[in-house]
């Protein structure tokens, strides 16, 4: 949450740093602010809204300089407004600072410095740093790169911040702990930024920032890197993994559409190398040295949030039915809270699309604590939780941009499944028969999904349905339950229509009650081992008039005649089908938002990576 990028070098830096914030915008969107020093003083804009609102803004400010910094901001502490947007300023001036994270003991913070005469111009965390590093820095006689390493020692709680002064023209001071920060290096001028995306342009020599450590970019200068501590650290630059052409648009009208589309080829990447289908061998180069831990452990313990908690439901069924290794999901927040049993030979599996996702780095690291082995399942290679984990698998599915998560559900569940397949295969848990015919069912599907796609005109009429609803529920049965909570996640996040996810079975406890002729009722009942009491479930919801949408297998006649909307898939092995029911979930909310005028890459008050706890 919220995008920081700062420039320093021999380029004008407002173009390169709006550039930046474009390709940061989905990490919040709340205000954006830029800060530029020129000629010893420093130039801040900055406004509520969008960043196309900022550049506006700008048009008629001077903006010229060749350092600089600036924000997108995902509001925590205070409204999204003017104030409260970044860069914030010290009181002479002199400093500016944009930060990701939380400040957790602001409040104590702010006390002693309003005792020191400061006056605070927002309501935000972020202007405690920047008064606390101009205190520091006036008391203790010491340069800006010692100042903001001793005031962050007196601090609690998470940043990613970027510091410039008037007194330093062409110095960036960055700092990093709990949210990402990276570093590409240029011919004499250094970029930093939240993420990849910001910087791929012009350079994709990087350095990782890691925890607790402070960096000091000045153009002809080497890196230099400090711990809080004030111990030298040496980087080696690394090679950013990421094109120019993944992050545009492509000719389709939204991120999220786009990354609906790309899941053929998204879920053959995630597959490609690690299932060979001549030798029938399924292989994951990145948990081989842990196979044997997988295979040994006492439980599998899979945390994640949001979507990927949903995949990582999926996960429990994969492992549960192919391995007979107890699984439990749970969410990341409330697992990190809850002082939860871990064993030594539990192995805990945390899934994130951004691996940045501050719950589930939280549940790794109080699970690294307890001595459990954890494997990573990320898509954003070089990510925090990729780096946190002791091994893991990437899931190859390229950036994802739009807010709601697509193309890493279905990446994600590919796979598990493959992790399932493989060790089941090792731990001989199933007959050669069957696993050839699950790799042969697996390998199918990237077509299958480009098969489900052509049925997007359809699905776009039942989404003219759908737009004018204000509520639906969404039913499935084991391997697609999780899909039913998936499907319900995906509408409420970007067209705002309520929505839940039940069990199907679980509907006569309680939300039974809700249907009526108002409310459509979307049913995953494709062939599987309860496909006969999904029928029966439907026949309940009928019977009261609600309105049947269902997601079915090809040929299926029973639950067509009982549906007034039916979208068909192609036949795969029940394990699988998660990721083929999934896409038309996808398309139906895609559809009813875009109806409902929402703005669907970038949904109210959200954002794409959650940093923040
Ligand atoms: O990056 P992560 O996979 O860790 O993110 C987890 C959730 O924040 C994310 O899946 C969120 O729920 C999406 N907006 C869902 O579409």
């Amino acid at each position: 949450m919220c995008g920081i990028v700062g420039y320093v070098g021999n380029k004008e830096a407002f173009p390169v740093l709006i550039k930046g914030l474009y390709r940061m915008e989905y990490r919040g969107y709340d205000s954006a602010g830029v800060a530029i020093v020129k000629e010893n003083e420093i130039n801040i804009h900055k406004c509520h809204g969008r960043v196309s609102d900022l550049e506006e803004f700008c048009k008629d400010k001077d903006v010229t300089g060749t350092c600089g910094i600036a924000h997108t901001r995902w509001a925590t502490h205070g409204e999204p407004n003017d104030q409260n947007a970044h860069p914030h300023f010290s009181s002479d001036k002199k400093i500016a600072l944009i930060h990701n994270g939380i400040i957790e003991n602001h409040l104590t913070l702010k006390v002693a410095l309003e005792k020191n005469g400061y006056i605070f111009n927002s309501e935000t965390d972020t202007e405690v740093l920047i008064h606390l590093i101009e205190d520091v820095k006036k008391n203790e006689n010491l340069p800006l790169a010692e100042a903001v390493r001793v005031a962050l020692s007196q601090v609690v709680g998470t940043y990613g911040i970027i510091v410039v002064s008037s007194d330093e023209p062409d110095t960036l001071i960055v700092a990093k702990k709990g949210s990402p920060v990276i570093i590409g290096f240029g011919k004499n001028e250094y970029y930093v930024a939240s993420d990849g995306a910001a910087l791929i342009e012009y350079t994709n020599k990087v350095v990782y920032l890691n925890d607790e450590e402070i960096a000091v970019l000045t153009p002809g200068n080497d890196l230099q890197v400090k711990t809080i501590k004030n111990k030298k650290v040496s980087h080696y630059a690394e090679k950013l993994q990421l094109s120019l052409e993944e992050l545009e648009k492509g000719g389709y009208p939204h991120f999220m559409l786009k990354e609906i589309y790309e899941q053929p080829r998204s879920i053959a990447d995630s597959m490609r190398g690690r299932l060979n289908l001549k030798k029938d061998v399924v292989s994951l180069g990145g948990i081989v040295e842990y196979e044997d831990r997988l295979l040994n452990a006492r439980r599998i313990v899979i945390v994640a949030c949001g979507t990927s908690y949903h995949a990582g439901l999926v996960g429990e069924h994969l492992f549960e039915d192919l391995l007979r290794i107890p699984v439990e999901v749970e969410y990341a927040s409330e697992f990190r809270y809850r002082n939860p049993v871990i064993y030594e030979d539990d192995v805990v599996i945390a899934i994130s699309q951004s691996g940045e996702t501050a719950d589930t780095l939280a549940a790794i690291e109080l699970s690294k604590k307890k001595g459990a082995t954890v494997l990573g399942i990320c898509n954003v290679v070089g990510s925090s939780i990729a780096r946190a984990t002791d091994a893991g698998s990437y899931t190859h599915a390229g950036p994802e941009i739009g807010v709601a998560s697509t193309k890493a559900f279905t990446a994600q569940v590919t796979v598990l499944a493959l992790m399932a397949l493989c060790l089941a295969d090792k731990k001989k848990k199933i007959p050669k028969k069957q696993y050839v015919r699950m790799v042969e069912a697996l390998e199918k599907i990237p077509d299958q999904v480009k098969q489900i796609l052509q049925s997007d005109e359809k699905v776009k009429e039942i989404a003219s349905y759908i737009k004018d609803h204000t509520n639906a529920l969404y039913l499935g049965r084991n391997y697609n339950y999780p899909v039913a909570l998936e499907g319900a996640l995906k509408l409420k996040e970007i067209s705002y229509i309520h929505a839940e996810g039940y069990p199907a079975a679980e509907m006569k406890h309680g939300p039974i009650a809700l249907i009526d002729e108002n409310m459509p009722v979307i049913v995953i009942a494709v062939n599987s081992a309860t496909y006969e009491k999904v029928v029966s479930n439907i026949q309940e919801v009928k019977a009261r008039k609600g309105k049947i949408i269902s997601i079915v297998t090809e040929g299926d006649k029973d639950v067509a005649a009982l549906s007034d909307y039916v979208i068909e898939i192609p036949k795969t092995e029940e394990l699988f089908t998660p990721i083929l029911t999934s896409i038309p979930l996808q398309l139906l909310a895609y559809h009813a938002a875009v109806m409902c005028g929402r703005d669907v890459d970038r949904p109210r008050n959200l954002a794409k990576s959650v940093t923040v706890e």
